[in-house]
């Protein structure tokens, strides 16, 4: 049975309106402001959802603006009192199909939940167009119960104002969770900054996260403003945080616990509220072991840590990732090339080492050298079900640890490029400097 979600604070009105929902043979759900609905909405996607301009605790566009940015595929309409034209334009604009006027139209809501029905069931199964409401959250991609898991656990963290600890391998995608972590909190329309702890000299990263006074050190002719500051209201990103030099670690617990910050050169203390989300795509506790990482800061940033599954551990995600980067292409080219049978079949065969960047960038590739149609020979030399390890296959027993299979098939990689770290990292799809973290880890182990 369809379901709908009817926002509207007039009790007397919104049962009569549930009822005559109801006689459409929709399940309804009611509630009586922005914040309600929100919550509502955390871990439930109703096909229609009807809202008020006008609620108690804010205006029904808040929640519009929010259902598009959570790319929830759901129906909209807004309820709105002729008074209220322009910002029922604006509802239009932004997305919502039709508006409802109060006194009801019978007519008129028939027809609209009619339609919105017709084409719910229509798209049951929507190879090529956007996907469905659980295929997906804002800009991120897959259905597997992996990536579910994920949706859900970035829904309830998004609200609080709690760290979140990613973790997961190169490419799973873990800025991407970030910023979704940011789209659905209540910091959505403040800045959301990234900083890689791994790219900035370890020298400079001080001022660039706190910023300096005017003075501070030779170059320091102005005042400049940090991360911090700049992301006041919203959220901080701060990847690759076990690069992050180990006493940069102590200050930054200090401004966690304070929630102010000293410029560099400077003696004020300036408060700030923003929030953090880390990530790392080492193991967090390996990296307190080895001293990377100072365990008061991870037990900090830990608040709530969320795991991305590798894109080999959830293979059946594989399609709906190549589609979207295809059509991306196809839209930016302005052409209609398709993905074959065999090729998908492929791709689902490979261990994706460098995840789903290295399948963005297998696309790409093929997309390039395919004229209609992408085959299996299109994509890279690299993708191959396997790599020769001594001439023989690669091979590994299930229950082996990831990151024991994970160094064979680095090392396997780099001899089959004869030592060629650039080509190496390429063929992985990571990035040089995660290349050379991980074959400094196993001079270290051996
Ligand atoms: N679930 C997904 N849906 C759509 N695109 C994705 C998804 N996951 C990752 N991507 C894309 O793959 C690429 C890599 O993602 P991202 O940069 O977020 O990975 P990462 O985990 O931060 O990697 P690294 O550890 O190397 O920094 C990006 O282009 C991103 O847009
Ligand atoms: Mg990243």
């Amino acid at each position: 049975m369809p379901t709908a979600l009817l926002v509207d604070d007039d009790h007397v009105y919104a049962a009569a309106l549930a009822e005559l929902i109801e006689q459409e043979n929709y399940e309804v759900r009611t509630c009586g402001g922005v914040r309600q609905a929100l919550t509502e909405l955390t871990d439930y996607v109703p096909d229609v959802v009807l809202v008020d301009l006008l609620l108690p605790d804010g205006s029904g566009m808040e929640l519009v603006h929010k259902i598009e940015s959570l790319a929830l595929h759901t129906h909209v309409f807004v309820i709105t009192a002729h008074a209220e034209l322009d910002s029922t334009v604006a509802a239009l604009r932004a997305g919502v199909e039709d508006y409802l006027t109060k006194p009801l139209d019978l007519q008129h809501l028939r027809k609209c939940l009619q339609a919105a029905r017709a084409e719910t069931s229509a798209g049951a199964e929507p190879r090529d167009g956007p996907p469905k409401a659980l295929d997906g959250l804002g800009p991120l991609v897959g259905s597997s119960s992996a990536m579910r898991e994920l949706y859900a656990s970035i829904k309830k963290a998004a609200p609080t104002n709690m760290s979140v600890f990613l973790s997961g391998e190169s490419g799973t995608g873990k800025e991407l969770a970030a910023s979704a972590v940011h789209a659905c909190s209540d910091r959505s329309d403040k800045p959301f900054l990234a900083i890689n702890c791994g790219a900035v000299p370890a020298n400079l990263i001080a001022t660039e996260l706190f910023g300096h006074e005017r003075g501070a050190f030779t170059d320091a002719r102005s005042q400049h403003k940090g991360y911090f500051e700049r992301a006041d209201g919203g959220t901080l990103f701060l990847d690759e945080i076990t690069e992050m030099p180990l006493e940069l670690q102590v200050q930054l617990l200090r401004v966690l616990e304070n929630r102010c910050i000293t410029r560099v050169g400077g003696l004020r203390e300036i408060p700030v509220d923003v929030r953090i989300i880390a990530a790392t795509n080492r193991n967090p506790r390996v990296a307190v072991s080895q001293g990377r990482l100072r365990e008061d800061l991870l037990f900090r940033l830990m608040a709530f840590p969320i795991a991305i599954a590798p894109l080999r551990r959830r293979s059946g995600d594989i399609g709906l990732l190549a589609e979207k980067f295809l059509r991306q292409h196809n839209e930016e080219n302005g052409t209609a090339k398709v993905l074959t049978t065999e090729a998908l079949r492929f791709l689902e065969g490979y261990s994706w080492p460098g995840n789903v960047r290295e399948l963005k960038n297998a696309i790409g590739h093929a997309y390039i050298l395919a004229d209609d149609a992408l085959q299996p020979s299109h994509f890279p030399q690299g993708v191959e079900p396997a790599i020769e390890e001594d001439g023989a296959l690669l091979q590994c027993l299930p229950g082996t640890p990831i990151e024991q299979f994970e160094k064979r098939f680095i090392l396997a990689t780099l001899d089959h490029h004869k030592g060629n770290k650039r080509r190496t990292a390429e063929t992985l799809g990571i990035s040089l400097k995660t290349l050379y973290n991980r074959l400094n880890e196993y001079r270290a182990q051996s």
